[in-house]
């Protein structure tokens, strides 16, 4: 009986040391758990939401999104048939113009050219009807994409969506 009693008492003492262990564990990763949450003004940066209502074809804005600057232009018929045409011309980074947005009137873009990080001119300033890196002398297509110079990659497509038919949302919402 004594030792019954004796093994109840150790069960009990090993039950509650590792219970007492595991909240104290529990207690102290909290903080480095909670540090891995994005904090609200990190949410806040995520994303950047943009009314595109008042732009009217061939115009173009630049919007801040994450500390860098980013084009959004609505096309017109004419800038989309030339970005359609250079489809089948041979380009250095070969990408399909309809692979490059998801309304066809709508060109969001990246304006950090891919050779050095500077930031191209307007739309309309390329060779090819585009933009222009004042820096090095790349020139982009009506869809972004490098057709001379020392750029070796396309301007970047960043994420974005639609939250409506008038607003324009850049960069994915951290959940
Ligand atoms: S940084 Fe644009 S061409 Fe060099």
């Amino acid at each position: 009986m004594a030792i019954e009693v004796e093994e109840n008492r150790r069960d009990f003492l090993i039950l509650a040391t590792s219970a007492f262990g595991v909240a104290g564990v529990a207690a102290a990763a909290w903080p480095f758990i909670r540090s891995w949450s994005p904090s609200a003004d990190v949410l806040a940066q995520a994303t950047s939401e943009v009314d595109i209502s008042p732009l009217q074809p061939g115009q173009m804005i630049t919007v801040p999104w994450q500390g860098k600057p980013v084009f959004v232009l609505r096309r017109t018929p004419e800038m989309i048939a030339s970005a359609q045409k250079g489809d089948s011309e041979s380009l250095p980074d070969p990408a399909k113009d309809a692979d490059r947005v998801k309304r066809p009137e709508l060109l969001v873009l990246l304006a950090v050219c891919t050779h050095l990080g500077c930031v191209p001119q307007p739309i309309g300033t390329g060779d090819y009807g585009g933009f222009l890196c004042p820096c090095h002398g790349s020139h982009y297509d009506t869809s972004g994409r490098i057709r001379k110079g020392p750029a070796p990659k396309n301007l970047e497509v960043p994420h974005y969506d639609f939250k409506d038919a008038n607003t324009l949302v850049i960069g994915k919402a951290l959940a």
